[in-house]
């Protein structure tokens, strides 16, 4: 059976844990679709020209280990303004979503452009200083140097780029459930999610 469940929102929302926590739980398979274009992204800082790049992603380049650094979170943002580049990824994440067993994909246009028929939609939100903060604490855990001001200026214009490109712009789809992780700590936000997952899927 294929169940998809589109989860969108902005940077350091807590979309990743949340997915996986959600993936583990219902036995689905997992995309973090912003891979991608962070994938993308290293290759454009590397010198190649992103749309070549986005038409020529193998699944390996998904598996680098430094597309977690804000450098490339940047370039994420902007090689994901540029249609060629969204256009070459859709096919990919649109096959994994209806794959069998189920399928739980985040990013940032899942509900409202790569599966507007997804089963079920979330927004994952918090507040700018809230997502800073905990991608802060994330980044100085794995040993990066960076200033807390640094993140949240680097948070804010991802913010900016991400909902104000022309191209499958960052916003909630019409029918998503909206999930505020501001004052949730990961426990909590998994069981409002999964509690509005539920609800969406047939009767057993
Ligand atoms: O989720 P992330 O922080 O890894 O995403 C990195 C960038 O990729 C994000 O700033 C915008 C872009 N992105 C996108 O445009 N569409 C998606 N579905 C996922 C990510």
């Amino acid at each position: 059976m294929a169940f998809t469940i589109a989860i969108d929102g902005p940077a350091a929302a807590g979309k990743g844990t949340l997915s996986k926590g959600i993936a583990a739980h219902f036995g689905f398979g997992h995309l973090d679709t912003g891979l991608l274009y962070r994938a993308v992204g290293w290759r454009m800082l590397s010198g190649e020209d992103p749309i070549e790049a986005a038409r020529g992603l193998m699944p390996e380049d998904l598996d680098r280990a430094d597309l977690r650094t804000p450098e490339v979170a940047q370039a994420a943002s902007k090689v994901a303004v540029i249609a060629e580049v969204r256009a070459a990824l859709v096919d990919f994440q649109r096959a994994f979503a209806r794959r069998a067993g189920g399928a739980v994909l985040d990013g940032r246009d899942i509900g409202t452009v790569i599966c507007p028929d997804a089963e079920a939609k979330l927004f994952v939100t918090a507040s700018a200083e809230v997502r800073a903060e905990r991608r802060y604490l994330e980044l100085t855990g794995k040993g990066q140097i960076v200033t807390l001001d640094q993140v949240l200026a680097d948070v804010r214009a991802r913010d900016e780029r991400d909902m104000n490109r022309a191209e499958a712009p960052l916003k909630p789809a019409e029918d998503a459930v909206m999930i505020d992780t501001s004052k949730l700590d990961i426990d909590a936000a998994l069981g409002v999610a999964i509690a509005a997952i539920r609800t969406k899927m047939p009767a057993q």
